[in-house]
């Protein structure tokens, strides 16, 4: 029994597909040591001994990517089809990157087909930052970080079991600090109190949400941080526990690791966002200011929002429509009576310089009689639509979405595929649409499997069902024996969100807009993605700091919450707090569901239109500043929407904060996030920190900090925004669109560090064609500031490098220097004194009008 004595805290449960009497506990060969405390969720009472029997490895030997051993089972689980023989393969990719896959080598299982490793990597690794060892019976292995010798995973503490639908591993952790997993509603860092998550894409606005992401992020404690992505797309849930360890179970696929050694969490980001693909550029527009709802059930509704919105002098780039717009929520259709002049409202739109976006979700209306609707009639045709078994050419399940009996589209297949595309095709030569809204792609489907049941099988009822909502796979979705083109819905299921990108693609010049509610690692390479149906209350707004920072990991960092919250009416102070926060969401769209009380901006009093009118336009003339965040995040992997920890790691104040949030390296945002709050105790890494606007004077503007918490004033009109010290900000003059504000001049905010130095860089080019970046196409200018020593006067050098011609409208610039401690005798740019400058010594900021003159490179 001494193989019993394990730690409470580090028990693994012996029972994670159900729980187990004592005989049953004892009869698979587990310790069953019941605790004097009772109730659900604690520490199990039936857990595997030590060295609990599993998977003998046999000799490793080279290949041509690493190493290769096969592994065997002496005796068989307790579990139906065993796969008794395994392959592992070891591929150390590169310094930082190791890959390591287990599958059955005697018949091949089904593998997640899309996402793609960017750069393959070879065995001939010298050096890499990470050592691997194994325990050969039963089998283990553990991965060590090299530099200090610290275990990242050992997954010795428990058995590998490998079934036909039962998948386990657990392992240890470095520390407690783990962030990922999602989608859900979690604070940064997730709670290992024996808990558990599920990934098993969900239209449900409270629990398994409507992505998931199996990747997660490890803060080891001193600055370092490794990271962790299971390459796996079937239902899935992960158990945690304080040891700290945790133990993955999945239903299907293979077991297909991905460690990222960092060190850094910001290098373990962007050696993720390699394997899964760099997120799109999106188009400039699609940083301005989104408003819609479901309700605008008229052309001349939607007309009169944009002109309220004009009138009241908020900016608005993309005017929205829900499902109102379609003929009986019919997909690829208008309503002829209320949206007879749709067309030509676009047109109207894109004369005063604004987009527009609409629904289209995947669910196709299947009730129509045959003849009328073109699109479903096109796809029975074309084959796109299959029934349950995939022999017959018709609709393949009868399933109830928004517009009725529905047929859901098998985008795994190419012939959908090009159906689709056409429709979408044939439908933007009518509504010139500019970007497409993809909802209920999880898929949602209002009744269980289908209207005529699902077959009774092993996929619709595995021997174990991870911890969904409905107790079912098929609750809420398709029935997931449902044959598609690669493999049945039960193991692609999670990828159909991700399938349906290419429906964004309704230009060949422009970069394509799309924004899907489903996610799956990889969706970042094409769409933005937004939270789903929050609630308008507090408590959500809160929450959705750490849902946009954790998708920023997941690689889709174009993401925001619907601004002032979606369910439930909202009030004015929670929708002004909701809208300054919103400001600072990468993607920022204000959304709100059919029975609630109006939402849009002029709907408020004078005073809450300013607070919210200030909000956008502060967000506007930092549009420059954000679009090279996305530059960056597009072309290296990176964030936009950054947690503190990921800029401080060696903080230990920043590990867990997720009320505050940094866009880039240089903004600190710190929202009011309660209810009658007109202060905010923000924490200011070490350093000094700046307030972006001035709020009630006089304010002292700058902040030196130890690290520490400060409070700050944050009337109703007022987010506090800081900029970090050393820092260089390009901004533009805002506008009503960003059609207007990239015509505007630009302005500098350049933020002394103590030594009298600052940086900052611009990417900049027409905003919406393809690939500029990659073609060439653009601008890139660096700023620097530094103090000069070998003129009479004291003064600070502004140099930059621009790369091509395109920002010949950048000319003249206003430039604000914060921190310039005594009032400059002159000022110099470009080898000519400057009069025109103001100094003001309450703030130590000097403004300066000046031309600079490009140097070419
Ligand atoms: C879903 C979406 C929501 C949308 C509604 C109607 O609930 O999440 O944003 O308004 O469907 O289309």
């Amino acid at each position: 029994r001494d193989q019993c004595g394990i730690a409470v805290e580090s028990r693994i449960n012996c029972g994670c597909d159900r729980s187990l009497s004592r005989a049953d506990c004892e009869a698979r060969g587990c310790c069953y040591v019941p605790l004097p405390q009772s109730g659900l969720g604690g520490p199990p009472w039936c857990f595997y001994p030590v060295r609990y029997p599993g998977y003998k490895m046999g000799p490793l030997l080279p290949t041509e990517k690493g190493q290769r051993a096969t592994l065997a089972r002496s005796a068989p689980s307790y579990l139906p089809r065993d796969i008794p023989t395994l392959q592992l393969d070891l591929m150390p990719e590169t310094l930082g990157r190791l890959h390591l896959t287990l599958k059955d080598p005697a018949s091949p299982r089904y593998e997640v087909p899309f996402v793609t490793s960017q750069s393959r990597g070879h065995k001939d690794i010298q050096n890499p930052l990470y050592d691997v060892d194994f325990q050969p019976d039963p089998f283990g292995f553990i991965v060590r970080r090299k530099s200090n010798g610290r275990v990242l995973l050992n997954t010795t503490i428990g058995p590998l079991l490998f079934a036909d639908q039962y998948v386990q591993l657990s392992t240890s952790m470095a520390s407690s600090v783990i962030s990922g997993l999602g989608e859900h509603y979690t604070p940064i860092t997730l709670d290992l109190n024996w808990t558990s998550v599920s990934l098993w894409n969900r239209d449900m606005a409270s629990a398994n949400l409507y992505g998931s992401h199996p990747f997660f992020l490890v803060q080891e404690g001193d600055g370092q941080a490794h990271g962790v992505f299971l390459l796996n797309s079937n239902a899935m849930e992960v158990f945690l526990q304080p040891a700290p360890a945790l133990t993955w179970v999945t239903v299907g696929g293979i077991l297909d690791f991905y460690i990222f050694l960092g060190p850094s969490p910001q290098s373990v980001v962007q050696q993720y966002h390699e394997v899964i693909g760099y997120p799109m550029m999106p188009p400039y527009w699609s940083l301005g200011f989104h408003l819609c709802r479901w309700g605008y059930t008229s052309t001349n509704i939607t007309r009169t929002v944009v002109q309220l919105m004009r009138q009241a002098k908020i900016p608005l780039d993309v005017q929205w429509n829900d499902l109102d717009y379609a003929d009986q929520r019919r997909v690829f259709t208008f309503d002829l009576q209320r949206f007879g002049d749709l067309p030509r409202m676009v047109e109207e739109f894109h004369q005063l310089g604004m987009k527009y976006v609409l629904i289209l979700d995947p669910g196709i209306s299947s009730a129509s009689p045959p003849g009328s609707y073109k699109p479903f009639d096109d796809g029975l045709k074309r084959g796109s639509l299959r029934n349950m078994e995939g022999s017959i050419e018709i609709l393949y399940l009868s399933n109830q979405v928004w517009p009725g009996p529905t047929a859901f589209p098998d985008f795994t297949n190419p012939t959908t595929q090009d159906w689709w595309t056409d429709c979408i095709r044939v439908f933007h030569s009518k509504v010139p649409v500019d970007g497409l809204w993809i909802d209920m792609n999880e898929p949602s489907n209002f009744v269980q499997g289908s209207v005529d049941g699902c077959p009774d099988s092993d996929l619709e009822k595995p021997p174990y069902t991870p911890g969904v909502i409905g107790g079912q796979l098929n609750a809420g979705t398709l029935c997931v024996s449902a044959q598609q083109y690669l493999s049945n819905h039960y193991n692609l299921h999670n990828l159909y969100g991700s399938q349906n990108h290419l429906t964004g693609e309704i230009s060949e010049s422009t970069r394509p807009f799309v924004l899907s509610r489903s996610s799956f690692p990889g969706l970042g390479r094409f769409s933005a993605h937004w939270t789903g149906d929050v609630r308008s209350d507090w408590e959500q707004l809160r929450f959705s700091i750490p849902g946009v920072l954790l998708f920023g990991l997941y690689g889709v960092p174009l993401v925001g919450a619907d601004v002032c919250g979606f369910g439930g009416d909202t009030t004015e102070e929670l929708c002004v707090r909701w809208t300054q926060l919103g400001a600072f969401y990468p993607f920022m769209r204000n959304h709100n569901d059919k029975p609630n009380a109006p939402q849009e901006p002029f709907v408020f009093s004078q005073q809450a239109q300013d607070a919210m009118r200030t909000a956008i336009t502060l967000r506007y003339s930092l549009l420059p500043f954000l679009y090279t965040l996305f530059h960056h995040t597009h072309s290296s992997g990176s964030t936009v929407a950054r947690p503190l920890f990921l800029e401080f790691p060696t903080d230990p104040d920043c590990q867990t904060i997720d009320r505050q949030f940094l866009w880039g390296s240089s903004l600190l945002i710190s929202p009011v996030l309660e209810e009658g709050a007109l202060e905010v105790t923000a924490y200011l890494p070490p350093g000094t920190w700046y307030s972006l606007h001035n709020v009630i004077p006089p304010l002292i503007l700058s902040y030196y900090s130890k690290g520490q918490y400060i409070l700050f004033p944050a009337p109703l009109d007022t987010i506090n925004v800081h900029v970090r010290e050393g820092s260089i900000i390009p901004q533009q003059v805002p506008a009503l669109t960003t059609t207007a504000s990239r015509r505007n001049p630009f302005t500098l905010i350049v933020a002394l560090s103590v030594g009298n130095w600052a940086k900052g860089e611009l990417f900049w080019d027409d905003g919406e064609s393809l690939d500029t970046f990659e073609h060439g196409n653009y601008s890139y200018v660096l700023f620097f500031a530094e103090e000069v020593q070998n003129r009479e006067n004291f003064g600070l050098m502004l140099t930059s490098d621009i790369c091509f011609i395109l920002l010949s409208c950048v000319g003249a610039i206003q430039m604000r220097v914060f921190g310039v401690r005594a009032p400059p005798t002159s000022v110099w740019a470009n080898g000519q004194k400057v009069h025109d400058f103001s100094y003001s010594q309450d703030t130590k900021v000097c403004n300066k009008r000046f031309i600079l003159i490009f140097k070419m490179c």
